[in-house]
């Protein structure tokens, strides 16, 4: 099974990806490079002959887990190789563009270390890495861009896709490894990113979602030949025949500009719910985090968004214990919790991460501390994520049926607000938008049950392939 005649036999690929959607999305398209060689994807890694693993650097956790996955695959290319076979593992990623030959030197059985940048140079470096003994390295920012040599034809996502518009951070966050790891602002050029919506919704998408580290920061280029906003971009990617949702994240509230939120206001199809990073309530650690904004800015941001669509719903990050945060700075971030309402986010103890400048910062706050101030941001956090879901019992909501459920004669899918959703319902909706009433509220996911035959009244989404 395992040659490697010109004919490009067949041969198995793992993939594992942590981090953030858009290593979910540069894994699936590492996968479309390496599909011509003949890769088809495994489920384990044990007797693969390729193994990726897409790391993410952004807290120490995360890169921590790449070390102790090498120890595992070790063994299992040992294996591979007692039987005669060979198996080249590549470290992609995050953790790759920040440690490049660090990582062979501390796991010299790693074959291939490459960066976010070089992903369409894969083959070539599969290649090298099976000739050569020594361990291939790429990690530079390529001159040209990545994008404009990546293939075409893709295996399909289901109903819901997304696509990167966007890559790069210019912003410094004290904290953020991003800008080091992703380099600077890149935006794909309007055209190609049109040309890709329609192959997704072409491959059965009906829901895409946009993807950036900075992804309203978008400033592509346009067929007529003027720079486009995300707003301008969303409205032309809207008119796409079948596409019934559109989404985008990751937003920061700096580049939240009026056009975008008048997006949401003419745009049925974008859906209401938000991901809207704030960081912290105080103005002392926002200005420490080099966020450009003060509390004051977001609160508006999010009156804004509000009046412009008022079923929106939204979600945040916040971080607890950066360097110099005092409890008043805390109880200012509980304080704009409370204020703003969210229908879920995500928070995490600061973790100094290595070259970044809140790292070295004086004042680094006890661990205990982090921890305390950790547990009540997400206390509250919960709460009101809980009351979020409570409030949508009774609605009538479409739901984007996805593929079975977790019991048989259920169907799983997701409200406009991200919600899992379930339902009694036969797996021939998987990929359709179908009214549904809530008829029961979890922590994290909702139940439904379809309304036969009416349309769900309360936000109707526009249905453009069955109009
Ligand atoms: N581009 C997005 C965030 C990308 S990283 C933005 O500008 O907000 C995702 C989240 O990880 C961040 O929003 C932040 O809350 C968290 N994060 C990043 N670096 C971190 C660090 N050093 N310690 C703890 N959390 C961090
Ligand atoms: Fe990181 Fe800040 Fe850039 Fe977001 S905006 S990716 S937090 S540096
Ligand atoms: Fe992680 Fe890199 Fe994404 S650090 S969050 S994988 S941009």
């Amino acid at each position: 099974m395992t040659g490697s005649s010109p004919a490009a036999p067949r041969k198995r690929l793992f993939v594992k990806t942590w981090g953030c959607q858009m290593n979910v999305y540069d894994s699936a398209r590492m996968a479309d490079v390496l599909a011509p060689l003949g890769y088809a994807p495994a489920e384990t890694p044990e007797g693969a002959d390729m193994v990726i693993l897409n790391t993410c650097h952004i807290r120490e956790k995360a890169s921590e887990k790449l070390f102790s996955e090498l120890g595992r695959l070790r063994e299992a290319k040992r294996a591979k190789e007692a039987e005669g076979g060979r198996m080249v593992l590549a470290v992609a990623g995050c953790v790759a563009q920040a440690e490049g030959a660090e990582i062979t030197a501390r796991s010299p059985w790693v074959d291939i270390v490459l960066g976010p940048q070089s992903y369409h140079r894969l083959p070539e470096m599969v290649a090298r890495a099976t000739r050569a003994a020594g361990a291939v390295i790429e990690t530079d920012f390529p001159a040209e861009a990545k994008f404009d040599h990546l293939p075409e034809a893709a295996a399909p996502q289901g109903p819901i896709a997304f696509l990167t518009i966007q890559e790069g951070c210019d912003k410094f966050c004290s904290f953020c490894v991003v800008p080091y790891t992703r380099g600077s602002e890149y935006s794909r050029p309007v055209a190609a990113v049109v040309a890709e919506a329609r192959r997704l919704v072409a491959q059965g998408a009906r829901e895409v979602a946009l993807l950036g580290q900075n992804v309203n920061a978008y400033h592509g280029e346009g067929p007529d030949g003027a720079t486009w906003g995300l707003g301008r971009l969303l409205r032309e990617l809207a008119g796409i025949e079948g596409l019934a949702r559109l989404r985008y994240t990751t937003s920061h509230p700096r580049d939240m500009d009026d056009d975008l939120i008048a997006a949401h206001a003419e745009i049925p199809a974008l859906m209401p719910f938000l991901h809207l990073p704030v960081q912290s309530g105080s103005d002392r650690v926002l200005k420490a985090m080099n966020r450009g904004h003060a509390a004051a800015d977001f609160l508006r941001i999010v009156e804004k968004l509000r009046a412009a669509r008022p079923d929106l719903a939204l979600s945040s990050d916040f971080i607890a214990g950066h360097p110099g945060e005092t409890e008043d700075d805390h109880r200012d971030t509980l304080r704009l919790i409370e204020r703003v309402g969210f229908a879920q986010a995500f928070s995490f103890k600061y973790s100094p991460r290595p070259g970044t400048p809140a790292a070295g910062a004086p004042f680094q706050v006890p661990e205990v501390e982090k921890d305390r101030r950790l547990h009540e941001i997400q206390h509250l956090l919960r709460e009101q994520q809980l009351a979020f879901n409570r409030s949508r019992h009774g609605l009538r909501i479409d739901v984007l049926f996805t593929g079975p459920g977790r019991h048989p004669g259920q169907v799983a899918g997701r409200s406009p607000w991200l919600q899992p959703v379930h339902a009694e319902a036969p797996l021939s909706l998987v990929g359709q938008v179908v009214p549904c009433e809530v008829v029961a509220t979890h922590p994290n996911s909702l139940a439904a049950r379809l309304i036969g035959g009416e349309r769900a009244g309360d936000q109707p989404e526009q249905e453009k392939a069955a109009a």
